[in-house]
């Protein structure tokens, strides 16, 4: 800071009384102040990441990423070091949908992520609401509305920001979630759809599956599409991780019987299962029972263990091959692009078997 000119009482006095505007201008933390505008530049093929907190972004393949979701806590150097990427920074937007009916919350919500961004120099803000709502309540008009005036009031406030909301693999209220997926896709700068979690409600039989079967995946876009939503609009998110499940019963055809955790009204969950990232998983491959399969019907690779309780357990999980498939459907489909929940989830720990696994999940987000 430099020192006070003369006047400079005043001066602060006055700045004090301004504080309550003054909150966007915080120092810039970077060592290139260019480096705390925002990114406006769009590029043709998004690479949306989600980052958890810790420092592993230093690692991530940054020629990649358009954006990072930051979904850990703030840190003005990755802020600094994705600016200079052309990379954006967005926040993680989270509310209550029963408080957000009163249009005063939404304004004073809305307001407050604003000034949020622009303290941090981000550009813009990723909403992430999975919770329950029934098809034309009160919830399901108030969350468009969210989506709407967020979406205009970030574009106006903060020039080139992005806005974007989360949604599952498909429109079909899974999970209960029943909302105007057609209005917020077209409110908002794109959706990212969680292509995971597919077996959140099972009614068929209940048994370990893939977190992400091809076909399933597909059919979810399929939907959406069908719904008169935009290509365009339409983010793929894919899992850097799986699930692991105890088997009640293994039997010698990989069917691994699973015990009944009933989520959100279906009687058989991937709740039963017990989330792993991807580097844990590949760690398992030498111990396993079984190396790593690969089921050609959800066309995703699994493997066997037993613990040392001497139960058995099925891990389900994507890596390289089956990703690369679904990201050659999003060219295809000329999909808005791909991103992954979530990029921590990698080993990054340098050795060169990590390194050349870990650069494989990020080539495979690219279709060729
Ligand atoms: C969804 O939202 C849009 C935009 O607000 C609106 O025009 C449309 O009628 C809504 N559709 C349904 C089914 O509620
Ligand atoms: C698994 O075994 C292979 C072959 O011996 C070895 O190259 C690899 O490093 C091992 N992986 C781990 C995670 O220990
Ligand atoms: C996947 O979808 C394709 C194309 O619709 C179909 O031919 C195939 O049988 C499906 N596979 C499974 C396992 O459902
Ligand atoms: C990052 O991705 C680019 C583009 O796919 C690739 O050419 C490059 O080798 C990758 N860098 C690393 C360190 O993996």
């Amino acid at each position: 800071m430099d020192r006070l000119p003369s006047g400079g009482v005043a001066r602060l006095l006055l700045s004090a009384l301004l504080l309550p505007l003054r909150v966007g201008s915080a120092a810039c933390p970077c060592q290139d102040p260019t480096l705390c505008n925002p990114i406006t530049t769009t590029r043709d093929f998004e690479i949306l990441v989600f980052d958890v907190g810790g420092k592993t972004w230093k690692f991530y393949n940054w020629t990649q990423i358009t954006t990072v979701a930051t979904f850990g806590k703030y840190d003005p150097e990755l802020m600094c070091y994705a600016h200079s990427k052309g990379s954006r920074v967005v926040l993680k937007g989270e509310v209550s949908v029963k408080a957000i009916v009163d249009p005063a919350v939404r304004a004073a919500w809305i307001n407050q992520k604003v000034e949020l961004a622009k303290t941090q120099y981000m550009d813009g803000i990723n909403i992430d609401i999975e919770q329950e709502v029934n098809k034309f309540s009160a919830e399901y008009y108030a969350l468009t509305a969210l989506v709407k005036e967020t979406t205009e009031a970030f574009h106006k406030e903060i020039p080139g920001s992005q806005v974007t909301f989360d949604v599952a693999w498909s429109p079909e209220c899974i999970d209960g979630r029943c909302y105007n997926y057609t209005g917020i896709a077209d409110s908002c700068d794109f959706v990212f759809v969680m292509s995971y979690d597919e077996q959140s409600q099972v009614w068929s039989e209940c048994i370990a599956r893939a977190n992400a079967p091809y076909n399933q995946t597909l059919a979810g876009y399929d939907n959406y599409i069908r719904l008169g939503i935009n290509p365009k609009k339409l983010v793929m998110g894919v899992p850097w991780y799986g699930y692991d499940y105890t088997c009640l019963d293994l039997s010698k055809d990989h069917v691994c019987s699973i015990s009944k955790t009933p989520f959100r009204g279906a009687p058989c969950s991937d709740a039963a299962g017990r989330q792993v990232p991807y580097k844990k998983i590949m760690n398992q491959e030498n111990s396993s029972l079984s190396g790593i399969l690969w089921d050609e019907e959800q066309k995703a690779p699994f493997l066997e263990y037993k613990d040392s309780h001497g139960a058995f357990h099925q891990v389900w999980f994507d890596d390289p091959r089956s990703i690369s498939l679904k990201a050659a459907y999003a060219k295809d489909r000329a999909l808005r692009g791909v991103g992954m929940w979530n990029a921590d989830c990698l080993d990054y720990s340098g050795s060169s078997v990590a390194q050349e696994q870990t650069q494989a999940m990020w080539e495979a987000l690219k279709p060729n």
